[in-house]
């Protein structure tokens, strides 16, 4: 039996690959037929597993999955056993014998990777504490709608460095772009990714400094201070340590004319972004959230087509 194709994180991809799914999402966008016919999906089944709530992620997977000809099943953990105990790795197994694939959204990396290791369909990375793979595929390809090329550009993280900054640092490495990370010592992203990342190549700066990292800039990226599963009780800790990250008119004025903002969303509005930034000219959230659709087609017909 051949190993399923699982779709878990960008490092464990190789540049081709990914871009193949890209330009395969592009294509879909533009009204082509993916390879393997319109309704490369019919007659499968993705179950979707949320352990955390979810707008985008859950209706753009329902809705593409339908769109491919396929169906979806939704997973709540609090009405399925694995909410009471059974092991992930049992109900990989089982899950495996009803579905042709299976995102997860989850509270912890190791129950993505153990559902990989036990399924014998692909398995998608829906987000979790570390990583959001599925939507850098969609940011990737918003960024190159805009702005051409990503490869060669320079993208600013700003803010928390949570599960998105760990993924853009995955994507500098494949996609081949610089991106300067712009947050405070104390939630700077994991030190081994940003060592992996350098390692592979990439041009990888790291400061405190906001306005230096954002200038000539061609994005400017940022997300909540309060990540699902951060909401632990120090909100105010992190609200001081990030206000300085805040993305406001005069910061993204330090860019290039022609830069982009990017909000994976969903967004807190006067907190790491002004509403003038979320609603101004330089905004492409809306794009952004709508590629979470074409990117995951590209993705379902790479693991499941
Ligand atoms: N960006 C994103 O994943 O949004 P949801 O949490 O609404 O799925
Ligand atoms: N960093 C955010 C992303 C939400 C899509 C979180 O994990 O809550």
């Amino acid at each position: 039996m051949t190993a399923p194709r699982h779709f878990l994180d960008l490092d464990r991809f190789d540049p081709a690959t990914l871009r193949e799914m890209i330009e395969s999402a592009k294509a879909m966008k533009r009204g082509e037929a993916p390879n393997g016919g319109s309704r490369p999906l019919a007659g499968k089944v993705l179950a979707l597993i949320f352990e955390k709530p979810s707008t985008r992620t859950r209706v753009s997977f329902e809705v593409g999955v339908r769109q491919l000809g396929g169906e979806a099943v939704v997973l709540e953990p609090g009405g399925t056993q694995l909410g009471r105990g059974e092991t992930v790795a049992d109900t990989a197994r089982v899950l495996s014998r009803y579905v042709d694939g299976v995102m997860i959204r989850t509270t912890k990396e190791e129950k993505l990777l153990e559902l990989a290791e036990y399924a014998s369909v692909p398995v998608i990375n829906g987000l979790t504490d570390r990583t959001h793979p599925c939507q850098l595929m969609a940011d990737v390809m918003t960024f190159e709608e805009h702005r051409g090329p990503i490869a060669g550009k320079t993208v600013v993280w700003c803010g928390d460095g949570n599960n998105m900054a760990t993924t853009w640092l995955h994507a500098a490495a494949r996609f081949d772009f610089e991106l300067r990370l712009a947050c405070p010592d104390a939630l700077q992203p994991p030190a081994e990714v940003i060592d992996w990342a350098r390692g592979e190549g990439a041009t990888i700066v790291v400061t405190n400094d906001a306005e230096a990292a954002v200038t000539d800039a061609d994005a400017v990226v940022t997300d909540t201070w309060v990540s699902m599963g951060d909401d632990v009780g120090d909100s105010e800790r992190r609200y001081g340590l990030l206000r300085p990250y805040r993305v406001n008119e005069a910061l993204i004025a330090r860019a290039r004319p022609e830069a982009v903002f990017m909000h994976c969303l969903p967004a807190h509005r006067g907190k790491e972004v002004t509403d003038e930034v979320m609603d101004g000219p330089r905004s492409v959230v809306w794009d952004e959230a709508e590629n979470r659709l074409h990117a995951q087609k590209g993705i379902l017909v790479w693991c499941m087509g």
